[in-house]
């Protein structure tokens, strides 16, 4: 049974009740801490001296890297990332010294006494670069199926184009943020905004140069995440906590948003080659795409990310022949990250640009086209990893999306419009998303929980689950409510706390509800059966004719009883006091892993996902010719979540993945001068969406009876997938764009489409400059 319950934070962050980091009440020992950084992408450190810096009034810490206690080093899977730049600085935004302060004041006033001389040597900001002078991060990652080379030789058509796709901000509206506090002797508690509380254990250990059980982490909540605190924010918390240990003090770092965006990883750029064969139905016979991501300084996530990116090559389709190659490249600008989709919207953009392409020289309408090339039935079911495609929604999707959008009568529709106007034009597209579920190293998907009882028939839930807008402690609670048999209003979910579950995994990949959920589960199914030893008696003492089996005990509504004597009930509060005097436990842990998942990374084979999410989007847009601008007209949404747990948060997650996925394609754009300064690193150069940019019309509507197999409760992850829905927005104004030379040529087209883009090749083509660099056909006719 799903229930739409108020997300747990719905009314305290309307009333402002909600405690963030920024908000905790420490005492007045606290001290604020700061982070000066690098001001050039490469430059060696000839001379840093903090000896003025230190003597103003009120600074009671400036730290650099000789005074970090451990290990100087914060990179989460290599250790290529110093945690405070020692004689050389890679990039700028690079910490290179700290400042704890009493107040801002001391803290501007330190930061421009330190200082420091450098020696700038040569930097490289961009891929092409990267690539001619062979910086690779890792060794490349190839996946193949088929004769991809004989295949496309053989192809009646065949494209071949490159795709830049852009990064993006995280643009959470709490920024990096952390509160470390010293305990006795060694001890450090951090309060820390991440995505992954083990993990910033661990790093803050580290430089510190503690054991883990010295260090407890907590996170009650994040401002946003969307990926950029899985490892990111990792950083911060280290920092404060080097204060923190220095000063004995507690100290907050509390990143201002410009510095935020300047210092911070983002999503990956990609410079994306392919090729493609295709016959004259528009069925695609052999795909060869090679992935160029721009790292930044130092691996981070990158390969991890890159591997995402290469298993989404496909999205909905089958590639009977395949090659696809993957690299990393080594450039001067901050670690780029996680960033919803993780490699998928990167992988996914460049199918469905090269689909459209198809449609477009062979004259018919792109949804045929997709449709053509969905995974269908054996042997067309196997991606280029060899997982086998089950319980595959898209025809079912597809076919309800046609009808409730009305795409074929709005295209019809669309065609007048753009004969009728000379300076509007307007463009439709529908575009698919299969998504892998599950971490793509496998030994990650796994997840614990404590479930405590109290006498009074209350209930406190920890999972290893962090909570960051996205819903996961209202699902959690859910669960726990519904296997308990209690009503919603006796649970609660405590903070995420290392000390409480220990050895976690990153809230991400989407996988949150469903690996936590089960850990919860089983931590209730233990409880349950100690409990049952007290029930079964109780009942029997009700019913004087039958013995109760255990089988046909339920647990509802705060009641227990037979279900074979609904009438005769037992309150849970009863039996939870009865149970604490026969001495009998009322908390457990919970444990799961998720089962037959594995793949291998040398043959680019195996099963890696536990399933796929599906989703399918139709979204309309006009732009203006003369200015470039557009505006979405209407979208429409099928998605599939299995049995939602909570379809109001599911819609949100829904509505608000399209819209972040809708500002990467469209307005946000991150742009760098030439020393590798980003420029645009605040809200007034960086334009995310708003609430005006949310389609006039939109409608979003949950697929209907797919329960998912072998999952909490039959629902599915949500959390990523419905991102990439907004490449209908980006294909819907390639579409307008093409109308303005009536679909006779092809433009030349990037992600995002910003004004600017949009005008540009609407103007190209108005002139009748035909462009093909972005698809050159190779022709075999
Ligand atoms: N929703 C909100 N409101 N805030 C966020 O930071 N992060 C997204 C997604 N939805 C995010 C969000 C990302 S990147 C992931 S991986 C998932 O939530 C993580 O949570 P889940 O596993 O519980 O879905
Ligand atoms: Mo999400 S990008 O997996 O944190």
């Amino acid at each position: 049974m799903s229930e739409n319950i108020y997300h747990d934070s719905a009314i305290k962050h309307i009333t402002g009740e909600s405690v963030y980091i920024d908000d905790m009440l420490v005492n007045e020992q606290l001290l604020l801490g700061k982070v000066y950084f690098s001001r050039h992408a490469h430059a060696k450190i000839k001379k840093l001296n903090i000896k003025k810096a230190l003597k103003v009034k009120g600074v009671h810490a400036i730290l650099t890297a000789k005074d970090i206690p451990g290990e100087n080093q914060m990179g989460p899977i290599v250790h290529d990332e110093q945690c405070l730049a020692e004689k050389e600085v890679t990039f700028i935004g690079q910490a290179i010294a700290l400042i704890a302060a009493e107040n801002a004041e001391a803290i501007f006033e330190a930061e421009k006494l330190i200082e420091i001389e450098y020696e700038v040597l040569e930097s490289v900001l961009d891929i092409e670069t990267a690539i001619a002078k062979n910086q690779l991060i890792a060794p490349p990652r190839k996946i193949e199926r088929g004769s991809p080379d004989e295949a496309m030789k053989s192809s009646p058509h065949v494209f071949k184009g490159e795709l830049r796709t852009n990064g993006q901000e995280h643009w959470y509206l709490e920024t990096q943020t952390a509160l470390a506090m010293p305990g006795e002797g060694k001890e450090m508690m951090i309060h820390a905004s991440s995505q992954n509380p083990t993990e910033t254990q661990a790093i803050v250990a580290e430089v510190l140069g503690l054991q883990k059980n010295e260090v407890e982490v907590e996170v009650k909540r994040m401002g946003g995440g969307f990926g950029g605190k899985e490892t990111q924010g990792n950083h911060v918390a280290a920092w404060a906590a080097l204060l923190a240990n220095a000063t004995k003090r507690p100290v907050k770092i509390h990143l201002f948003r410009d510095d935020d965006q300047i210092m911070t990883g983002k999503r990956h750029r990609y410079l994306s080659k392919y090729e493609i064969g295709f016959n004259e139905k528009g069925q695609i016979l052999a795909y060869k795409v090679e992935f160029n991501a721009d790292a930044g300084s130092s691996t981070d996530l990158s390969m991890s990310i890159l591997e995402r990116a290469m298993l989404h090559a496909d999205n909905a389709y089958f590639l009977p022949n395949v090659r696809i190659i993957g690299n990393a490249w080594k450039t001067n600008l901050p670690s780029n990250t996680a960033y919803r989709g993780f490699g998928g919207p990167q992988g996914i953009a460049v199918i469905e640009n090269a689909i459209d392409k198809i449609a477009r020289f062979l004259k018919k309408d792109p949804t045929e086209v997709r449709l053509q090339n969905f995974y269908n039935q054996e042997p067309n079911i196997y991606t280029p990893y060899g997982q086998k495609i089950e319980n595959n929604h898209l025809f079912k999707m597809y076919d309800k999306l046609i009808v409730s959008s009305e795409y074929f009568k709005r295209r019809k529709e669309i065609e007048i419009f753009n004969k009728e106007n000379e300076f509007s034009k307007r463009g439709i597209a529908l575009t698919p998303v299969k998504f892998g579920i599950s971490f793509t190293t496998s030994f990650l998907n796994q997840a614990g929980a404590l479930v405590n009882i109290y006498t009074d028939g209350t209930v406190l839930v920890n999972h290893g689950g962090t909570e960051m807008g996205q819903g996961l402690h209202t699902k959690m609670l859910q669960v726990a409510s519904s296997e308990l048999g209690v009503t919603p209003d006796r649970v609660k979910v405590s903070a995420t706390n290392t000390s409480k579950v220990p050895n976690t995994s990153p809230t991400a990949a989407s996988s949150g509800s469903d690996i936590n959920g089960m850990a919860v589960k089983n931590a209730i199914d233990i409880i349950k059966s100690r409990l049952l030893d007290v029930v079964i008696p109780e009942l029997d003492k009700l019913n004087s004719t039958t013995e109760t089996s255990k089988e046909n005990v339920v647990f509802e509504k705060n009641f227990i009883y037979d279900k074979e004597l609904p009438g005769k009930k037992i309150a849970f509060d009863d039996i939870v006091k009865l149970a604490h005097f026969k001495q009998v436990s009322l908390s457990s842990t919970g444990y799961y892993r998720t089962p037959g998942i594995y793949f291998d990374r040398e043959k680019g084979q195996g099963i890696p996902f536990f399933y796929f999410s599906y989703g399918m989007s139709v979204s309309e847009v006009e732009i203006d010719t003369l200015t470039g601008q557009h505006k979405l007209l209407r979208t429409d949404i099928i998605h599939d979540v299995g049995d939602s747990i909570n379809p109001g948060i599911d819609k949100g997650q829904i509505e608000g993945g399209f819209v972040q996925g809708m500002g990467w394609v469209t307005t946000e754009e991150l742009k760098w001068d030439k020393k590798g300064n980003l420029i645009t690193h605040s809200p007034d150069t960086y334009k995310i969406p708003t609430v005006n940019d949310i389609p006039k019309i939109f409608k979003v509507e949950i697929l209907n009876d797919v329960p998912n197999p072998g999952t909490i409760r039959r629902s599915k992850a949500v959390g990523e997938p419905p991102f990439m829905l907004a490449f209908s927005v980006w294909l819907a104004i390639k579409d307008a764009i093409s109308a303005v030379g009536n679909h006779h040529f092809e433009p030349d087209f990037s992600l995002p489409a910003t004004y600017e883009v949009i005008l540009l090749e609407a103007e190209k083509i108005k002139k009748n400059k035909k462009q093909v660099s972005a698809g050159i056909l190779v022709s075999k006719q």
